[in-house]
């Protein structure tokens, strides 16, 4: 048995005021359509279209990134049955049953879409439509029923007052089989006050010629809600958020207040973590075990081992290992590792750079482009000159060195092990292991020197 796929993703951003199409228009930092591919991908569909507007190039090359699609253009917005003949391939004699649903409803699940399949199948349905209860079910299609069974979906812009009371609503996910869709989609009108082509006319239409059609009641009211404005995308932000925390607590982690914290979907913490407020997990992050990470922490894409601290910390596409401890104030931009027992304190950037066991980088520096060993004291303000204008280059650091406060390494410089740089130093030759280099003019003193304020005081005074 074959089944295909067909997500309808042709909706310009208008009610979201947006520039972007609205299908990428984000919850937890993640496009709504990358939600819905992300269901869709767990149920091993034949093949999965996905119908896109005029100038979707940014939509197409999102989906590329997550998997193959094939790509139908509606070039013109004439409505939800108008956008599905675009697909027609997919629901050609090839294949048995079709699912169809709409890229602006992001939490639409893996369990649901397999249960209503086998309600959809065991019923012999023609068409089975998703639908669920809303308190507030302003904006959606309606579910008419009479008595048990399927009358049809009434749009809101098309409801009499008593059906606008309705409550059951269209979540806008139908199993079809392919055949019906194939034989029943060109006879929908756009008959309404939209003047547009509604797939959910497919109902009537089917129930009309005795086709078997029913409603699948999904119990969780959230999975169906779509966002079509900035409201509605900010509260699935909020709903999408308070469950992540949910399963987040569930697995052991601790979160005393959860203000201002956000976590993306795809970030896995280890239980006894702590998160403090204000932190922002995105990305690919993984975080051990142990930690306490925040207040006022944005970690993207990095890997965090077990027991590590950060606070006020920015980290970017890097590598921090066991019991580091860093902040506050720090920035750790793409491509660093900070090893095992690191410690880095108040207004550091480090950039590009590995930074060896247990080595500290205390306060007010930079370290960019450098491999740095075991062990390593960098003195307050020290600075990786990495940059002539044109190309950066590395610094090497060995192990037990101490660079002195206040040292400039002019990249490409190398620093031996056990070598120590005076503060102050401006370093631009390779420091051999074990050796001291001073590069600054040795203090002067002059005595009964008095400054200029001083004498300006004594002239007054005479
Ligand atoms: C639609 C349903 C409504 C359901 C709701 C669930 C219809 C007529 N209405 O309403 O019953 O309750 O979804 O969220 O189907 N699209 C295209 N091309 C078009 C029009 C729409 O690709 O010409 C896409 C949109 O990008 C969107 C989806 O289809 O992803 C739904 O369209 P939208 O305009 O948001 O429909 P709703 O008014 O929400
Ligand atoms: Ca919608």
């Amino acid at each position: 048995m074959k089944k295909s796929c067909l997500v309808l993703a042709a909706g310009d951003g208008t009610r979201m005021k947006s520039k972007k199409p609205k299908v990428l228009c984000t919850v937890l930092g993640k496009p709504m359509l990358g939600w819905v591919l992300d269901s869709v991908r767990k149920l091993e569909l034949n093949q999965t279209g996905i119908i896109i507007g005029n100038n979707a190039d940014s939509v197409k090359e999102y989906a590329i990134s997550r998997g193959e699609y094939k790509f139908y253009i509606q070039s013109e917005r004439k409505g939800t049955a108008h956008a599905v003949m675009q697909g027609e391939e997919l629901f050609s004699d090839e294949y048995e049953h079709t699912l169809v649903l709409c890229g602006d409803a992001p939490f639409v699940s893996e369990d649901v879409l397999k249960s209503s399949f086998v309600f959809h199948t065991e019923n012999n349905n023609d068409i089975t439509v998703i639908s669920s209860i809303l308190d507030n079910p302003f904006g959606y299609g309606r579910i008419i029923r009479k008595g048990d069974s399927l009358d049809s979906i009434v749009e809101e812009k098309d409801c009499t007052e008593n059906q606008k009371e309705v409550k059951e609503i269209n979540s806008g996910v139908y199993w079809f089989k392919s055949s019906t869709l194939k034989r029943m989609l060109p006879k929908i009108s756009n008959n309404n006050i939209k003047g547009e082509y509604y797939l959910t006319d497919i109902i009537r239409l089917s129930l009309g010629e005795n086709g078997k059609v029913n409603a699948f009641l999904c119990e969780s009211s959230d999975i169906v809600l779509g966002a079509n404005t900035r409201a509605d995308l900010s509260r699935l932000n909020r709903i999408a958020r308070d469950k992540i925390l949910d399963i987040h607590m569930e697995k052991g982690v601790d979160f005393p207040l959860t203000d201002g914290i956000i976590i993306e979907k795809d970030v896995i913490i280890g239980a006894d973590t702590v998160i403090f407020p204000n932190t922002i997990l995105r990305g690919k992050t993984i975080v051990g075990e142990g930690c306490t990470i925040g207040p006022n922490s944005l970690i993207e894409n990095c890997k965090i081992g077990d027991n590590v601290k950060l606070n006020n910390v920015q980290a970017y596409d890097s590598i921090v290992e066991d019991n580091v401890k860093a902040g506050p104030f720090v920035h750790i931009r793409p491509n660093s590792t900070l090893k095992n027992g690191v410690k880095i304190g108040d207004f550091v950037e480090v950039k590009n750079a590995e930074i060896g066991d247990n080595t500290a980088i205390a306060h007010l520096s930079y370290v960019g482009d450098s491999i740095v060993g075991k062990c390593v004291n960098f003195g307050c303000g020290t600075v990786t000159a990495n940059y002539d204008g044109i190309n950066k280059h590395q610094t090497i650091i060995g192990d037990n060195a101490f660079i002195g406060c206040n040292t400039n390494l002019v990249a490409p410089v190398k620093i031996g092990d056990n070598a120590t740089t005076a503060a102050g130093s401006t370093i631009t030759k390779d420091v051999p292991p074990n050796s001291l280099a001073v590069e600054r003019a040795s203090t002067r003193i002059k005595e009964n020197w008095k400054h200029n304020k001083l004498r300006l005081e004594n002239k007054k005074s005479k």
